[in-house]
């Protein structure tokens, strides 16, 4: 991450209903370059949200966590290059070759298209399963086991990063090359409410264990002033 604008560090989760909301809290953030677009708002508001955000200048993590057949998950990289995206997720679990082609996808449209290639990130275990929930599915690793195993398979796979939690940070660093990202969220300052999230972690530790990149929410946006609470953090990582 040497060399990359320290505002890119950390990215904005959008978790709001709709456009307006969305682009008024875009607007109040103008040193922000990275927003998270989510499931919620993406089914609202579909890419003319992108569209208007990428008006605002304003880079884009669609995450959307894409698990389908090979084929339909490249079609889906493919239309989020297109929209202009700076990074997307895909889960894991989908397989080797599902992130490849993914993958390919990503940077033959690039070229193709002259877009920019979006970073492809796996997401590994989501952390509202539990060990038990593993066993339920047929899977006998624990699931920091299953953290370590997805990440290598993403990164054999051609894939940029993963999604980690902040407890899996250094597991998945020592197992993996070191510009493999490592994009961390339930992300809390020590001056900020831990809201729904039950594990958190500072941004400083984070980034000292290795988080690449930091995805925070409500700490900043439902912050009275939420540029300010981003130029502390920023602070805080830099
Ligand atoms: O508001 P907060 O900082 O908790 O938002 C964190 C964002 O990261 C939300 O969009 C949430 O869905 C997402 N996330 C998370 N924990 C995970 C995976 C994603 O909080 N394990």
């Amino acid at each position: 991450m040497s060399g990359t604008n320290p505002a890119e560090r950390i990215i904005i989760a959008l978790d709001v209903k709709n456009k307006t909301e969305a682009l008024d809290l875009a607007r109040r953030l103008p040193r922000a370059v990275l927003f998270k677009v989510g499931l919620e708002l993406f089914t609202a508001e579909g890419p003319e949200l992108l569209r208007e955000l990428g008006r605002e200048g304003k880079g884009l993590f669609l995450d959307l966590k894409l698990h389908d057949i090979p084929n339909t998950v490249a079609q889906a990289v493919k239309s989020g290059a297109r929209h202009g995206v700076r990074m997307m997720t895909l889960h894991a679990s989908g397989g080797s070759e599902m992130m490849a082609r993914a993958a390919e996808a990503a940077a033959e449209t690039a070229s193709r298209e002259g877009v920019p290639r979006p970073l492809l990130l796996g997401v590994t275990v989501l952390t509202s399963l539990a060990d038990a929930d593993l066993a339920a599915l047929g899977l006998a690793a624990s699931a920091r086991d299953q953290v370590v195993r997805l990440a290598r398979l993403a990164e054999g796979a051609g894939l940029d990063g993963v999604v980690s939690s902040a407890k899996e940070i250094e597991a998945v660093r020592a197992e993996t090359r070191k510009d493999f990202q490592v994009v961390t969220p339930g992300i809390r300052p020590a001056w900020a409410a831990a809201d729904d999230q039950k594990r958190v972690m500072t941004p400083a530790e984070a980034v000292r264990l290795g988080a690449d990149r930091l995805v925070i929410g409500r700490p900043v946006t439902r912050a009275d002033d939420p540029q300010r609470a981003f130029d502390r953090i920023l602070e805080e990582i830099s």
